[in-house]
């Protein structure tokens, strides 16, 4: 849902492409929120009657696409939608473009994930009611990011003067990408970036570290910088994100959580994974009091029905939007949407003097 002006540059919004574009009071809304419905659902069991959430999950999900499902349900709502494109007309060719529109027709509020980078602010160009991004490809995952600030704000009692460890695949993690940008806003918390140096994450985080005069380590050791963490955000190494199996086979086993390195760890550290996990976190841990990820998972649906509300029903959340332009230029990013899907225009802002893809945020050339 989304208003193009003159020289397409956007005007308001009640999509959520990238939770870097809601301010900290929003956020702070969407938590305070959080919180009273779980102090009182029963507040909530009506809030969205006769509304229609429609989940288009391209991609498997149990955590998003359940807890969104689950969401809309205990506010009232109804949902409709597809956990597997082939047996949506999809599998007969069918675009984003029209299979947005149509479903836009139908419901009021839309939640989609999809492999490619880009997708849901591709959808959000033409759908006529809010579209919030569950995941495009390895670029963002905002409403996991929601809920780990619920969950930090209400394990922590803070959002900021953390220091927090991000551990595993910081390369394709989409997590871990939306987490780092959202808390590096937030006053003197720092990072401790844990992973090979194959999976490290992308110069463009480390951009928004410095930007933000966030301190920072790369450490290639678990053990080492686990002993004055106050977050350790563990992560899987995501098979479907390497080219080869011998890629991912080198990769899967370096950093694995268990109870020799969590006995380095203080006694007031949390951990917290977006989940599903492989092998990176042993069983064994899963009854510490510190290990919060499934605890993690259900602040998650909290925070969605919160956002639901925000989007449909308050008129004053509006989430902020850059300027944009089109440039004869297409996106030469591989993994992009505007790779697969040509009618899309060439959108294109501006960033520290660089040309940026207004859909998958790479360096345009
Ligand atoms: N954390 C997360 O996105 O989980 P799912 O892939 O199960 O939705």
């Amino acid at each position: 849902m989304k208003k193009i002006n003159e020289s397409c540059g956007f005007m308001t919004n009640k999509n959520l492409i990238d939770l870097e574009a809601m301010s900290p009071e929003q956020i702070d809304k969407i938590i305070r929120k959080a919180k009273k419905i779980m102090q009182s659902p029963a507040d909530y069991r009506h809030a969205c009657d006769g509304k229609i959430l429609a989940t288009l999950f391209y991609e498997p999900s149990t955590r998003t696409q359940m807890s969104f499902q689950t969401a809309m349900l205990k506010l009232g709502g109804r949902t409709i939608g597809f956990d597997n494109p082939m047996n949506s007309s999809v599998a007969k060719g069918e675009s984003l473009k029209d299979t947005i529109k149509i479903i836009s027709g139908y419901a009021d509020i839309i939640a989609i994930r999809h492999p490619v980078e880009g997708t849901a602010m591709a959808s959000s160009l033409y759908a006529d009611v809010p579209v919030i991004n569950c995941g495009d490809g390895g670029h963002l995952h905002p409403t996991q990011t929601l809920t780990d600030i619920v969950t930090l704000s209400c394990e922590k009692g803070r959002l900021d003067n953390l220091k927090i460890g991000v551990c595993g695949d910081l390369l394709n993690g989409r997590t871990v990408h939306s987490l780092i940008k959202t808390l590096a806003k937030y006053e003197n918390n720092s990072f401790v970036l844990i992973s090979t140096k194959e999976l490290s994450v992308p110069l463009y985080i480390i951009d928004i570290l410095e930007k933000h005069g966030c301190k920072y380590e790369i450490s290639h050791s678990l053990a080492d910088a686990i002993t004055d963490l106050d977050v350790l955000y563990m992560t899987r190494i995501q098979r479907e994100r390497f080219k080869s199996d011998e890629e991912y086979e080198a990769q899967k086993n370096v950093f694995v959580l268990d109870r020799e390195k969590l006995d380095k760890a203080k006694d007031d550290m949390i951990i917290l994974h977006p989940l599903p996990r492989v092998n990176e976190i042993t069983v064994d841990i899963d009854d510490d009091p510190r290990a919060l990820y499934f605890k993690q998972a259900q602040y998650g649906m909290y925070g969605r029905m919160a956002l639901i509300l925000m989007l449909l029903q308050d008129e004053d959340f509006t989430i902020a939007t850059r300027e944009t332009n089109v440039i004869e230029h297409r996106c030469s990013n591989p993994k992009c949407i505007t790779q697969t899907e040509e009618y899309l225009p060439n959108l294109s802002y501006e960033k520290l003097g660089m040309t940026m893809c207004d859909f998958c945020d790479k360096r345009i050339d």
